[in-house]
Formats: structure tokens, sequence, C-alpha cells
């Protein structure tokens, strides 16, 4: 992006009209006292709207209506491209020149704009002060490429799909004051293909619903032993001479869930075979959740009482077994349960 500079002649003074007086105070009411430069692209926009241009004057005026430094607002209105920092004409004609647009004729297009207004440069704007021109990147119409953008005090309009004869009228009617219909000039609505581009797809049946007329559907069969797409019922597969002579493997009946038959650490607890009674809700100790409680009641612990009682060699024996890390000491459960069981008790 080339270095953006204010224009070397600026007027004196900047003031906004009553009509975007409005429109500031509309914006700056949207942000905290302490937080209106957040509305200093909006400010630039409104003077841009105003005079076609962002002079050095305004940024000044707007500066002080954000409450921020002058050089900040420089800043912004520098770096985006969409604000003027010098006079333009009446009307500026933005010409795409990005590689889509470039392939379409963005070129001649160009060379029009040269004819008609002035060289790129100082003398993009024409003597009656009527048109201005320049080039920009994409403007995000590329499937009407070429095109380019008219911007006036009354708005921003796309034209498309434009030829170096159609530009050409447009500018000579623009200076005579007549206005020119934006949109693709090919008469096409927005960027649906046009008639002489469309290859595919072009068969009127596809969309008249004749084909789905020639479908016929059969009629549902009361049993489907006559139905040819019915598969045939499958067949008990022959087991083969390997797995006849296999010997089956015994399977071990598997430990209760979530035990090991024999921890083999500390000292096997009292394991119950059903809970006495109503089995106590044991995801009352903290740091036990309804998991850990269903793997202690597969091993047979269904009370406080029970965990009360532990001894520290039983302890790590349940720990060993259901492969607690260390939980019942860490989120200390004998002395839980015994608070526990003694409430359940009381
Ligand atoms: S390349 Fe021209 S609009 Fe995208």
């Amino acid at each position: 992006m080339s270095a953006r500079r204010i224009a070397a002649e600026q007027p004196d003074s900047f003031a906004f009209t009553k009509s975007s007086e409005a429109k500031v105070k509309f914006w700056l009411a949207k942000y905290p006292e302490d937080r209106k430069a957040s509305a200093v692209i909006p400010l630039l926009w409104i003077a841009q709207k105003q005079e076609n241009w962002v002079s050095e004057p305004a940024m000044r005026e707007i500066a002080e209506r954000c409450g921020m430094p002058y050089i900040r607002v420089y800043e912004v209105a520098t770096f985006y491209t969409m604000f003027n920092l010098e006079q333009t004409g009446k009307h500026l004609i933005q010409v795409c020149g990005t590689t889509p647009c470039w392939l379409r004729g963005a070129d001649e297009l160009k060379a029009v704009c040269e004819k008609k207004i002035g060289k790129k440069g100082r003398e993009h704007v024409s003597s009656d002060g009527a048109l201005a021109w320049e080039e920009v990147e994409c403007l995000g119409a590329c499937a009407n490429a070429p095109m380019v953008q008219i911007s006036n005090t009354e708005g921003d309009l796309y034209y498309e799909d434009l030829t170096p004869e159609a530009l050409e009228q447009m500018l000579d009617d623009l200076r005579a004051g007549k206005d020119v219909k934006a949109g693709p000039i090919s008469g096409r609505s927005c960027s649906e293909p046009t008639e002489a581009t469309v290859k595919t797809l072009v068969d009127e049946s596809l969309y008249d619903g004749s084909r789905a007329k020639k479908i016929k559907l059969p009629n549902t069969p009361k049993s489907n032993d006559n139905d040819p797409r019915t598969p045939e019922p499958s067949k008990p597969q022959e087991k083969s001479a390997e797995m006849k002579a296999k010997p089956k493997a015994k399977v071990k009946s598997p430990a209760p869930k979530g035990v090991a038959a024999d921890s083999g650490a500390g000292k096997k607890p009292e394991l119950l075979d059903a809970p006495k009674g109503q089995a106590d809700d044991l995801k009352k100790l903290s740091g036990l959740g309804p998991k850990l409680e269903a793997s202690l009641n597969d091993a047979g612990v269904y009370h406080f009482s029970q965990i009360a009682s532990w001894s520290a060699e039983e302890v790590a024996w349940v720990d060993a077994a259901l492969k607690l890390r260390g939980r019942i000491e860490r989120d200390n459960w004998i002395d839980q349960a015994k608070d526990l069981a003694g409430k359940a008790e009381g």
C-alpha cells in the first residue's frame, strides 16, 4: 500500500452541518464518556459524506469530539483507504484493478477515466470538478467484473459488468447531471449466470417435473417372497476345519466389577454380599462420586460404618483393589465415614 498523506491545500476550518450534527450526536451517545474515541470511524465517515473528503480541520474537530489526540485521528484516516484525503470531484469513480477485474478489462476502464477525467495522480479530478477517479483494490464484486464504485454525498453504488463504452456513457451522463442506474449493466440480476454463459443444467426437463413422472413406484408386496431385490436369507457359515479342531478356551469367571480378586496388599476387610437394610449414600463422602460408589458396592461395601472401621491394612487392601491411588487417605474417608456413621445412628 502506498503512503497516504493529507492534501497540501487545506481549508481554514470545518464544521458539521445541522444534519451531520444529529448523526454525530447519535454515534457519540453509543459510547461511555471515557470511550468516545470508539466513534472515530463513524465521525470520519460523516465528515466525508458531508464534504466528499476528510480535511485536516475536520480531523481536528473529530479529535475534539472524541476526546482523543489529533494524531490518533490522523492515523486512522490515513490508514483506511476509504477515507479521501484530498478534494475529489462531485462523483468519485473508484475503478477496481484487482486480478478478476483486471483480467476482464479493468485496464480499458482506466483508459476511459484517463481520457474523460485526467491522468492518474494529480490530474485525477476533472477540471470542472464534476468527476474524479482512482484505482482501488477488490471491492468484493468479482463475479461481476469489471466494475467500479461511484461515490458522492448521496451514497456509494456499484456499477458492474462494465464495458469501456458503457463507462464512457455513464461518465457523460453523470457530468450532465443525469441519473445513472446502478448494478450490472448486462441486465442480469445481481450475479446470476447470464444466458450466454450458462453451459450446464440447461435442459428444461430438469425443472418441469416431467422426469419425476416417469418413475414408476412398485406396489408394496404383502410378503417380499416375489421381490427380486430381497436378499437370500443367509445360511449359517460352515466352520472351517481349523476352527472345528480348536478346543474352546476356558473363560475364567471375572472378579466383581472394579475389584481385583485379591489386591495383594494389606488385609482384606469384611465385605458384605448385600446391604444390611438400606445402603448408605456413600457419595456423601467428599471425593467419592457415583462411579466409585458403584465399585465399592460391587466389592461389598455399602455402609459408612464399614469404612469407619477399616484399619490401615484394610485401607491398603481396598486402595489397591479398587485402584484408588491413595484417595482414601487423601480425602480422609475414615474420619468422614465415622462422622456420617454417627449421624446415621443418632
Ligand atoms: S476483483 Fe474487482 S471486485 Fe473483486
